[in-house]
């Protein structure tokens, strides 16, 4: 088990999947977290679950610098200071190909999952600085390295997000701060439904249904979930990982391994597919093959 006794974490995004995911697994490794999200009742649930003594929650529109100010500034108020900042709030964005380009919704995805990264970074690095050193956590997304899984300026900005943490980590190394990135894959979370514009509680109900319906798109087969996540970003904050800087670390259940011919031996494949050969009628080539060499 990771421990994380006497740090103090802010996390982003910290009312619903992956974030609240992380606030379980922060508090039960021993840290006090501050959480920021936008929405507020969620987020004062998670105080009383876990206790004022060990959660606060601010509103925190990560789109507003002084907000992620003052969010970074309530860690040392509540809990004495800041070791580790997890820029993780986000949402799909706009879904506006290049041929549509729908520049208000490029603006606003990109301030959403990019500049609150480098915004609340920025804010962090004072408090990280007074305490001797932290560790940064970014959330990107498998959308950074492969095509077909998120609106074209989500995985532009995720792969941003990537790249911004590799810099970061030369950056602030002078500091003894470390800067990595997650990139979750498919994570049974309501960002699919509050994508499509849903109200919250449809989105939560979509998350389970989710959960169900994506177990077969993975080589692990199973959906994430955001403890899956959370338990990487724990880590990552630990100091059995004051070694790793400058990462990229994918938590996919295998979903980027390959198509999924490569790891599922049901299906024939994209060569069979285009002969018009079914995995039966291949399987008794293959074996008529082996009798014409055997006899
Ligand atoms: N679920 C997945 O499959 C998946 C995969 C890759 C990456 N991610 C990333 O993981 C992160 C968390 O998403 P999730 O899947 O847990 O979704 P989620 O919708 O369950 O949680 C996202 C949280 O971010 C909050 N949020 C949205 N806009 C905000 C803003 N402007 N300011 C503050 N908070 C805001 C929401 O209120 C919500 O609580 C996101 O950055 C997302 O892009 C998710």
């Amino acid at each position: 088990m990771v421990d994380l006794t006497g740090k103090v974490a802010v996390i982003t995004g910290a009312a619903s999947g992956i974030g609240a995911a992380g606030v379980e697994v922060f508090v039960e490794a021993g840290a006090k977290v501050v959480a920021g999200d936008v929405q507020d009742d969620k987020g004062a649930a998670l105080v009383t679950r876990f206790g004022a003594d060990k959660v606060a929650f601010r509103h925190c529109d990560v789109t507003d610098p002084d907000q992620l100010k003052a969010l970074m500034q309530a860690a040392a108020d509540e809990f004495g200071g800041l070791d580790v900042l997890w820029n993780n709030a986000g949402s799909g964005g706009t879904s506006s190909t290049v041929e549509e380009l729908d520049l208000d919704g490029y603006d606003f995805t990109m301030d959403l999952l990019l500049k609150s990264v480098f915004a609340g970074t920025h804010f962090a690095v004072p408090h990280m600085v007074a305490r001797g050193g932290g560790s940064v956590i970014n959330t990107s997304s498998i959308s950074a390295i492969c095509a077909g899984y998120a609106p074209i300026t989500y995985s532009v900005a995720k792969k941003a997000v990537a790249h911004f943490s590799k810099l970061a980590a030369a950056e602030l190394s002078k500091h003894k701060i470390r800067v990595n990135a997650i990139l979750p894959g498919f994570i049974a979370t309501s960002i699919f439904g509050a994508s499509l514009g849903l109200p919250r509680e449809q989105a939560d109900q979509m998350a389970e249904m989710i959960a169900q319906a994506g177990a077969t798109m993975q080589p692990a087969g199973r959906t994430g979930q955001g403890e899956d996540i959370a338990q990487m970003a724990a880590f990552l904050s630990s100091d059995q990982a004051g070694f790793i800087t400058g990462g990229e670390f994918v938590v996919d259940g295998g979903i980027t391994v390959g198509p999924p011919h490569s790891w599922n031996e049901e299906l024939g494949g994209p060569i069979l597919d285009a002969l018009g050969i079914t995995p039966e009628q291949a399987e008794q080539m293959a074996e008529a093959m082996r009798g014409g060499q055997g006899s």
